[in-house]
């Protein structure tokens, strides 16, 4: 249970399932141990969001152009985290929530494939920013087909009593790239068993497809 804005909430003996082991202290522990960590990283999104939204603007400004289409953003789920928790086979202690580097995502839809290394660029230049981990599945696409650029930033937030470095995931995309993720994450997570192998074929070729559009419309974007 994680806490809206204003929200407030009493954890009671009532809510805790009769076959859980835990103590009454222990579940309320844990609410207020993930209610913080929500709040901070939803000011890690809110940083990277405005510095992502100032460099939009100064683009447009500076060329009458803007490289970011749109953006979105999400926290991970508390059930998800613990998924994931498990899918690595990390032990279930509070050390692996800490471990998960996606807690915070933010997305960012670009124009043209330029404007991902543009927005990149721009972002890692600054000086509070600290890059720990960068994945170009645009150079080697995964074997799904899938593409985008992925960072691991560390972005300060400056609190009361004191300064947390947290970490954001950042996935940077073309609205091609965007489209077909958005797709093939809709008919692969619907489906419980496996994609058979044709398909999964032609989802690649699709991939190809938009692969070449954006070098295409990049193209088009230059020559005007
Ligand atoms: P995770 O534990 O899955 O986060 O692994 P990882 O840290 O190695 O992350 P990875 O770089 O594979 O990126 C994971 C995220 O990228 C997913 O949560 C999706 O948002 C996106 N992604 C990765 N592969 C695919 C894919 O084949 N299809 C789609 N639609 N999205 C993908
Ligand atoms: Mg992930």
């Amino acid at each position: 249970m994680i806490l809206e804005k204003n929200e407030t909430f009493t954890v009671t003996e009532a809510m805790i399932p009769p076959q859980m082991s835990v103590t009454i202290d222990d579940a309320r522990e844990a609410v207020r141990i993930f209610a913080d960590l929500r709040m901070r990283y939803q000011g890690a999104i809110k940083e990277i969001s405005t510095k992502l939204e100032v460099l939009d603007n100064e683009f447009s400004v500076k060329h009458d152009y803007n490289p970011i289409h749109h953006m979105t953003s999400r926290i991970k789920s508390v059930d998800s985290i613990f998924e994931k928790i498990k899918r690595k086979g990390w032990p279930m202690e509070m050390e692996s929530v800490y471990k998960v580097m996606d807690f915070a995502g933010v997305r960012v839809i670009c124009n043209y494939l330029e404007d991902i290394y543009r927005v990149e660029d721009s972002l890692l230049r600054q000086d509070d920013i600290k890059l720990l981990k960068r994945k170009d599945y645009i150079k080697n696409p995964k074997e799904s087909g899938y593409r985008s650029l992925h960072l691991v930033i560390e972005v300060p937030i400056f609190l009361s009593d004191r300064t947390y470095h947290m970490p954001v995931e950042i996935q940077i995309r073309t609205v091609a790239m965007d489209t077909w993720a958005s797709l093939e994450h809709e008919l692969k997570y619907k489906r419980m068993e496996e994609m058979p192998e044709h398909v999964a074929q032609e989802l690649k070729d699709c991939a190809k497809m938009m692969a070449e559009l954006d070098d295409t419309m990049q193209s088009i974007h230059k020559m005007l």
